[in-house]
């Protein structure tokens, strides 16, 4: 084949079907459990003011290095980009129409970060979240936690761990902050450059380098759950008896830091198992009980997670679970008398609910069946001369061996309707 002329930019994939099918369909079942708990969905705008974004810390590779920034026509040029994820976005359009709290939506969409690409990690990737915006209830955190395991588990999938910390609030975090600078400052010599320069501006994004020569060094650091007070503490631990209390196992991951800068108290991760890349979140969330206050709201404590469509479809091709959907197409009509015959039997049969497709072109016989058990149909609906002479038509069982008969055209759709079910 010839080098297309264009092709889809670095870090970005068409998703053609039958696998978009599959992710439709991950969707909506995310849609339907997030709805049965509660949350209504959020559609907010693909870009925002750049100043939405700053608030997920100025340190954060996220704003540094991977924003899609670009000003806009307009006099003076407005400062925007496209969305690297979408908690900042909720709590600023909380913050812009102040519904009554608490407030509980769940999203789905494209999320964009400039990243360096690799399997598992795109410029352009899909998340599937909710966000819990009004309550401090360590209650909404473990219902958060619980709606994110219990999808996995619809899905088939059984091998996702969750690393759960508490990353403190503003009344611990200036006395560990200051214990994690000293220590970190104490052994910045054998700290990578580049983590020298990041305890500069936030000591705890050092926790978060994954570079084999900070490994020693932030294996011995000081950790935040040592620093909570009574009642962050307290916090923590009804959310791990509320873990207990549903089954939920869970491990603790006291240098769980995440890579943005709004956290507060519970901060969680899920890892798939399956996933043998450094790509292994499938999920992440926590709270984040000072982001709506920082975008201009009321002080409004919040808890949400966001889970990655393509790494939780990774994992589930790793644990050969939640295959593509059938097609929904259930009836092939191959007309061989021209194809005009054809456009009636669709119409009908779609009209009654049941998928129809045909091919085009008036090919032969041989040629549109052939089609026909690419298509994924169950059914054949045969249209020949002698068919249209008697007001019938032949259906084919493509799958099964119950072979063919002759059906009067009007008995069609509800014949069929009959074998499907
Ligand atoms: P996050 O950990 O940055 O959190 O992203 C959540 C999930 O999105 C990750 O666990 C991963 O599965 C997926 N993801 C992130 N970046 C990429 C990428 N470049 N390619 C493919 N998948 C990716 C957040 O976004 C927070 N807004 C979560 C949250 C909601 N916290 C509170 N509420």
């Amino acid at each position: 084949m010839a080098e297309p002329t264009f092709k889809a930019p670095k870090g970005t994939r068409d998703i053609l079907p039958p696998e978009s099918g599959r992710r439709r369909a991950l969707i909506d079942a995310f849609a339907q459990q997030a709805e049965l708990a509660g949350f209504g969905e959020i559609m907010s705008p693909i870009f925002e003011d750049l100043g939405v974004f700053k608030r997920l810390g100025e340190s954060t590779d996220v704003v540094t290095k991977e924003m899609f920034d670009f000003f806009d026509k307009g006099d003076p040029p407005q400062h925007l980009a496209l969305r690297p994820e979408l908690t900042a976005s909720v709590c600023r359009a909380f913050a812009e129409h102040r519904p009554t709290p608490p407030w509980k939506v769940w999203y789905e969409g494209p999320q964009f970060r400039y990243e360096q690409p690799q399997a598992g990690r795109y410029r352009q990737f899909a998340q599937v979240g909710i966000e819990t915006l009004g309550t401090d209830d360590p209650q909404a955190d473990v219902d958060a936690i619980a709606l994110g395991w219990h999808f996995y588990a619809s899905l088939g999938l059984r091998e996702i761990t969750l690393l759960l910390n508490s990353l403190g609030d503003p009344t611990c975090r200036p006395a560990y902050m200051e214990a994690l600078r000293t220590y970190l400052s104490d052994n910045a010599a054998s700290l990578s450059p580049q983590s020298q320069v990041t305890l500069e501006r936030n000591p705890l994004r050092v926790l978060d380098s994954k570079r084999a020569e900070d490994a020693a060094i932030i294996s011995a650091a000081p950790l935040m759950v040592d620093f909570l007070t009574d009642e962050t503490r307290e916090h923590f631990e009804t959310v791990r008896a509320g873990l207990d209390q549903l089954g939920i196992p869970y491990e603790l991951s006291p240098r769980l830091v995440r890579g943005l800068d709004y956290y507060t108290r519970t901060t969680f991760e899920f890892a798939a198992d399956a996933l043998a890349t450094a790509q292994n979140a499938v999920g992440g969330g926590g709270r984040y009980d000072g982001l709506v206050e920082d975008l201009g709201g009321p002080a409004t404590p919040g808890i949400g997670f966001a889970l990655g469509v393509d790494r939780i479809l990774l994992a589930c091709d790793a644990e050969g679970v939640f295959t593509t959907p059938e097609s929904a197409v259930k009836v092939f009509v191959v007309d061989v008398t021209g194809g005009s015959h054809a456009l009636g039997v669709c119409t009908t049969l779609r009209n009654a609910g049941i998928g129809a497709d045909r091919s085009y072109g008036g090919r032969s016989m041989k040629a549109q069946m052939k089609v026909a058990d690419r298509s994924g149909a169950p059914f054949a609906a045969i249209i020949g001369e002698d068919e249209v002479v008697n007001g019938e038509v032949t259906l084919r069982d493509l799958r099964g061996d119950t072979g063919q008969q002759r059906i009067a055209l009007a008995d069609l759709a509800e014949h069929v309707a009959r074998l499907l079910s």
